[in-house]
C-alpha cells in the first residue's frame, strides 16, 4: 500500500548494547561505539524512506558522565567526528538536526560544532533528526520547572494558568511532536530517563539485538510492527480514532 507522505511518524531510539557487542568480540568498548556510530549514519539515511519524519536518538545520558574517562572521551570524539564528517551530507539530504540535553557540560569544541550543525541545517525541511547528548528526562523536567517557577516569581506567569502546554513549551523538545514509537536495542526493558514527559502515549519495542547490529532492515521491520498496533491514547471508539488522526497529522 503506498504510504501517505503527509503523515508524521516520530521514532525514538535508545541505542543500547555497544559495550557488550565489543566485549563479546574481545574489543575495547569504544569499538562498539564506533560501529554504533556507523549504524547511526545508515539509520538516518534509511529513515525517510520508511515514512519516519522525526528521529530522536539517545546518544549520551546525564548518567553516562560517570563512565570511565577514556570511554567518555571516546564518545565525545565520535560525536565530533560524526558532526564534522556528516555536516555537508546532512544538509544536502535536507536533514534538520537538533540537539537536546544540557550541552554546557559538553566540551567547548564539540558544543560549538553542535551549534554550527543546528545553524547550518535550520532551513532543512526533510527528516527532523534530534540527538540527545547529556540528556536526561528528569533533568529536562527539572530545568523546565525551574524556568516556569522563575517566570511565575517574576510575575510573567500566573500559577493558575500553568497547564500541560506551558510545561511542554519549557522542555528541550518544544519544537517537536511527541514520539510515537520508541525502540530500545539490546534486550533491556526499561526507559532509562529518555523522553519521560513526551513518551506518555508512545508505543515501545524492546529488541534483543545490540545497537551495532541494528540495520535499516531491522528498523523497517520494527516500523511495520508499529504500524500494525492499535493506539488508543486512553480513549475508546471514535474518540480513539480521532486522537490517532491528530497524532499522525
Ligand atoms: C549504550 O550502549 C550506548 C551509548 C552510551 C552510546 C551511544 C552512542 C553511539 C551509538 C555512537 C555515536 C552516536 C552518534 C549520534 C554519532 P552501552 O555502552 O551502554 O552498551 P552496554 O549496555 O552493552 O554496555
Amino acid at each position: 500500500m503506498p504510504r501517505d507522505e503527509s503523515t508524521r511518524l516520530h521514532v525514538g531510539i535508545i541505542m543500547d548494547g555497544n559495550g557488550r557487542w565489543a566485549e563479546a568480540r574481545g574489543l575495547p568498548r569504544v569499538a562498539g561505539h564506533t560501529k554504533g556510530a556507523r549504524r547511526v549514519s545508515e539509520i538516518v539515511t534509511a529513515a525517510p524512506d520508511l515514512g519516519i519524519t522525526h528521529l530522536t536518538l539517545y546518544a549520551f545520558s546525564t548518567e553516562n558522565w560517570q563512565r570511565p574517562v577514556a570511554e567518555v572521551q571516546g564518545l565525545m570524539r565520535l560525536f565530533r567526528g560524526y558532526i564534522l564528517g556528516k555536516m555537508d551530507s546532512l544538509r544536502a539530504h535536507d536533514v534538520r538536526v537538533r540537539f537536546i540535553g544540557m550541552r554546557h557540560r559538553v566540551p567547548a569544541h564539540l558544543r560549538q560544532l553542535m551549534d554550527l550543525l543546528e545553524d547550518k541545517t535550520r532551513a532543512c525541511r526533510g527528516l527532523n533528526l534530534t540527538i540527545a547528548i547529556d540528556y536526561g528526562g528528569r533533568d529536562e523536567l527539572t530545568r523546565a520547572l525551574r524556568d516556569i517557577a522563575a517566570q511565575a516569581a517574576g510575575g510573567a506567569l500566573a500559577p493558575e494558568t500553568i497547564g500541560e502546554a506551558a510545561v511542554a513549551e519549557a522542555l528541550d523538545t518544544r519544537d517537536l511532536p511527541d514520539p510515537d514509537f520508541i525502540i530500545r536495542t539490546s534486550g533491556e526493558c526499561r526507559v532509562s530517563n529518555f523522553l519521560l514527559w513526551q513518551a506518555t502515549y508512545a508505543e515501545y519495542a524492546f529488541l534483543k539485538l545490540p545497537w551495532p547490529d541494528f540495520t535499516p532492515a531491522v528498523l523497517a521491520e520494527a516500523v511495520e510492527g508499529y504500524r500494525g498496533r492499535h493506539r488508543r491514547f486512553g480513549l475508546i471508539g471514535a474518540q480513539a480514532s480521532a486522537a490517532r488522526a491528530v497524532a499522525e497529522s
